[in-house]
């Protein structure tokens, strides 16, 4: 995701920006830029050269011309238009004095673009976040001050941002705010600084602050005040920081796998964000195929690997019962030695976190020379399967480093469940007010899953009293079958204990011949049409001496009878329960492999992206 640095009041501004920018390349990036601004005055730098646009940017800044006391820069990670360093932020208004960069989806852009063009303005990119310049210049000639202005631009804009803005007719000022996507504001004498992140600006202030949700910044050399939407002064929390770089990079967690667990919340929320225009109509922008080819599609088959074949699992149930299409799921290796059938009107839905995953590639590859039309669901802008693919729908989950994969899941279960909603809408399938009805709860996901992570004690506790445990099956039924096959995997991958997932209806076919005493048994038990069967699949267990762990819904009262440990999430629609569902999986896993000593992040013998056959 991108990354943000601002300082104002500093004699080493263009170093602090460059060595801030360089601590954010982090986060994955794949363009970069800076703005120094004084009176009169701007000066920008952008570069397009993927990982190494921050060293590409540091050649070009040495043309910079010297003496600038503050600016802002900024690593791109795209979502609106292409990483070319037209696209790369910072971007200027039309007098070319107002430089802003962005972290977030401005959600209604393309109306207020529409707006301001008609009014005269010029825009030089394909991005969401230009719009913020030119609406800041249209207050600025009203005559407000920066912060005012920003504040009025604010009022006008939907979505998530964390910004930041200057203007050479208003110079040593920096004006930050932030809904959704993080911002902290650090102190020294004599300079303030801004960041997406604290590691960028670890080492130059020695205070800091978080910027909260739609409260606005207004930085100077002498320190900086903050108000919230309405215009009323705020104070800013501070910070207690302790931590050395590499701690800080991981967001103050002990890794990146718990970091990235709990940024679950976000990864769905940033994915479902400027999907739906005002007209109900679900889009995705970044979708190179016609409403009228997606009509056209008589079936769906979707090819994968790992965590991301689980999510492809997923899709089948919400496709086939909302789209009304037959769905195909293979694991992509497997898919292009089969000499599969493709007929005209095959969807085939490649997903990969990664995009790079070589069996996933070859499988698209096979599905196009057989005159599929494929669609990519990739985490990584201009992945080799997203440039590729005849269209891509981006997860917008934040660089994930964890071998092991969790916020990807989640964000491909979001992008894909929200894409058979658009197949529904398309096909007339299902009425418009249940579609906004799923929509609206697909929104509250990220809540649900925020309710999970804050059970972390719970979860702890049970990962604790099983940590002697040898063998676990994980059973589920509808899309609790795909969740249970991700859970198995999450802790086998995390801890080297021998873990399997299974439909509940399977056991009896053979897995139940292994339940004895000692074997732990993990149901997921969310799904209400469900519960009965689960609830007799677990006092089967049960009665051969299984010990039984069960993820249920806080309101399940008849769960306790038969498991002797309860992970209890909050209750959603059951074709979002994967999403809620898992964290609780991941947690437990990440407790267990925690206890035995392992490298969370790094397990044996297992590579982050796979790219050899
Ligand atoms: O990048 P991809 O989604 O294509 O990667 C697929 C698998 O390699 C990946 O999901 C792997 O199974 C993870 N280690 C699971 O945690």
């Amino acid at each position: 995701m991108c990354g943000i640095i601002g300082v104002v009041g500093s004699d080493d501004t263009l170093a602090t920006l460059l060595e801030g920018l360089t601590r954010l390349e982090y986060r994955g990036y794949d363009s970069a830029g800076i703005a120094l601004v004084r009176a009169g005055e701007t000066w920008r730098a952008r570069t397009a050269s993927g990982t190494e646009s921050v060293a590409a940017l540091k050649e070009e800044c040495l043309r910079a011309p010297k003496g600038f006391t503050s600016g802002i820069g900024h690593t791109r990670w795209a979502t609106h238009g292409a990483p070319e360093a037209i696209n790369a932020h910072p971007h200027l208004d039309c007098s070319g004095n107002i430089a802003i960069i962005h972290n977030g989806i401005i959600e209604n852009h393309t109306e207020i673009k529409e707006d301001l063009e008609s009014r005269g303005h010029i825009f030089t990119s394909v991005t969401d976040s230009e719009v913020l310049a030119h609406l800041i210049e249209e207050f600025r000639a009203q005559g407000l001050e920066l912060m005012e202005a920003v504040r009025q631009g604010l009022l006008v804009v939907r979505g998530a941002f964390a910004l930041a803005a200057m203007d050479a007719t208003e110079p040593n000022v920096i004006v930050a705010a932030r809904r959704i996507s993080p911002l902290v504001v650090g102190t020294a004498p004599g300079a303030t600084y801004l960041a997406s992140d604290v590691p960028a600006i670890l080492d130059r202030a020695s205070a800091f602050y978080a910027v909260n949700d739609d409260e606005i910044v207004r930085l100077g050399p002498e320190g900086f005040r903050a108000i919230d939407l309405e215009g009323a002064p705020v104070r800013l929390h501070q910070l207690s920081i302790e931590w050395d770089l590499e701690t800080a990079e991981k967001g103050g967690h002990d890794d990146f796998m718990s970091k990235e667990i709990n940024e679950q919340p976000n990864a769905i929320r940033s994915t479902l964000l400027d999907r739906r225009r005002k007209d109900g109509t679900i889009t995705f922008d970044e979708m190179r195929i016609s409403d009228d080819e997606l009509r056209d599609v008589k079936r769906v088959c979707l090819v994968a690997a790992g965590t991301s074949y689980h999510s492809a699992l997923i899709a089948k149930y919400a496709i086939e019962k909302w789209a009304r299409l037959g769905v195909d799921v293979d694991i992509s290796s497997e898919y292009r030695y089969r000499d599969p059938i493709v007929e005209v009107g095959t969807l085939v839905i490649g997903v990969s976190q990664s995009g790079e995953t070589i069996d996933t590639i070859q499988a698209t590859r096979e599905a196009q020379r057989r005159g599929a039309h494929v669609v990519a669901i990739s985490n990584i802008v201009d992945s080799s399967m997203a440039r590729e693919a005849d269209a891509v729908i981006y997860t917008r989950a934040g660089l994930e480093v964890s071998v092991a994969s969790t916020k990807a899941f989640v964000a491909q279960v979001a992008a894909l469940e929200l894409l058979a909603l658009r197949l529904a809408q398309l096909r007339g399938t299902l009425p418009e007010s249940e579609i906004d009805g799923l929509f609206q709860g697909l929104n509250a996901v990220s809540a649900q899953v925020q309710a999970v992570l804050d059970r972390r004690e719970n979860i702890e506790l049970v990962a604790k009293e099983l940590m002697g445990a040898h063998d676990f099956f994980f059973i589920g039924r509808h899309v609790g079958f795909p969740t249970a096959l991700e859970g198995a995997l999450k802790l086998k991958e995390l801890t080297y204990l021998h873990a399997e997932g299974y439909p509940g209806g399977e056991l009896k076919h053979g897995p139940l011949a292994l339940i004895e005493p000692g074997v732990v048994v993990i149901a997921i038990a969310t799904d209400p049409a469900m519960h009965e069967k689960m609830l007799s699949n677990l006092s089967e267990v049960k009665a051969r001496g299984a010990s039984v762990v069960a993820v249920a819904t806080d309101d399940d009262e008849m769960i306790e009878s038969v498991a002797d440990f309860v992970l209890r999430v909050p209750a959603t629609e059951p074709m979002f329960t994967p999403m809620v569902d898992v964290v609780s999986l991941q947690m437990f896993a990440y407790a267990v492999a925690r206890g035995l000593g392992r490298n969370v992040d790094r397990p044996r013998n297992l590579a982050k992206t796979v790219t050899v056959e």
